[in-house]
């Protein structure tokens, strides 16, 4: 179904106390400003969602998600937490083949699509990240290359599997770089990904998918962003950190 979500991917930050301390704020924040219908997930380390499981209300917009899981469902794999360790300290949402981790851990199109399974399998919603290097953007078909990641990872699933999905645009020139896309190039972007899992899935599914765009997403710019119909929200990383800036961010969804 699709939804209005803001989502707040942390990333290698914050101490447990500093953690403890935005969860708070941004908690309290979200509880008395928000208005709209929106769902809110923050995606701290993996050390800290325990903690995080015990600050966010049980009911209600804000949602407790993972930056990553492993592929497969147990074993030797040092360092490494499955869907179903994530699920049973009570996340709800994965983030998955986010462009670090495919530029710094070798995630292929293959492997993540072993990881969308998995979440799946295990109840959780997978945040499925796309885009394109800034050469790409330059010089190549940077459409048909992040339209290549969907279908590698994703059109294998059944209709109601995809519709459990979450899309996230994230073009890489724009991530960390304060060099944000355009409303136009994201919504560009957002329309050409609706218009092929239309051509998958037929235009109920595809009307139905959420896609949030991230990637220098900030207090400043949320509102044009999300003012784009096929845009239905964000996937935050440096303005989720400071809990007025990813507030902000929130309540820019209408
Ligand atoms: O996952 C969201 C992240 O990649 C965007 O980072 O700092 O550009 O908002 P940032």
């Amino acid at each position: 179904m699709r939804k209005k979500i803001v989502a707040g991917n942390w990333k290698m930050n914050k101490t447990l106390d500093e953690a403890k301390a935005l969860l708070s704020e941004v908690i309290h924040m979200v509880q008395d400003e928000v208005t709209s219908d929106v769902t809110v997930v923050l995606c701290p380390p993996s050390l800290y969602l325990t903690t995080a499981r015990q600050y966010i209300p049980t009911e209600g917009r804000i949602k407790l998600g993972a930056q990553n899981c492993h592929e497969k469902k147990e074993g030797a794999y040092t360092g490494e937490a499955s869907a179903h360790m994530l699920a049973s300290v009570g996340a709800e949402y994965v983030i998955l083949g986010h462009s670090e981790r495919r530029e710094y851990f070798g995630e292929t199109n293959a492997t993540l699509a072993d990881k969308v399974n998995i979440v799946l399998e295990n109840g959780l919603t997978p945040i499925f990240c796309c885009g394109e290097s800034r050469e790409l953007r330059e010089n190549g078909d940077y459409v048909g290359y992040v339209k290549g990641q969907i279908t590698d990872s994703l059109f294998h699933l059944s209709a109601e599997e995809f519709g459990k999905v979450v899309i996230a645009y994230e073009p890489i020139w724009a991530i960390g770089t304060g060099l944000t896309a355009s409303s136009g190039q994201a919504q560009d972007m957002h329309f050409e990904l609706r218009q092929h899992i239309a051509e998958k899935y037929g235009d109920e599914v595809a009307q139905d998918t959420t896609i949030l765009y991230g990637g220098s997403a900030n207090a400043a710019n949320a509102a044009e962003l999300f003012s784009r119909p096929d845009v239905d929200g964000g996937l935050i990383g440096g303005a989720s950190l400071k809990s007025r800036d990813f507030t902000t961010v929130v309540k820019a969804i209408q």
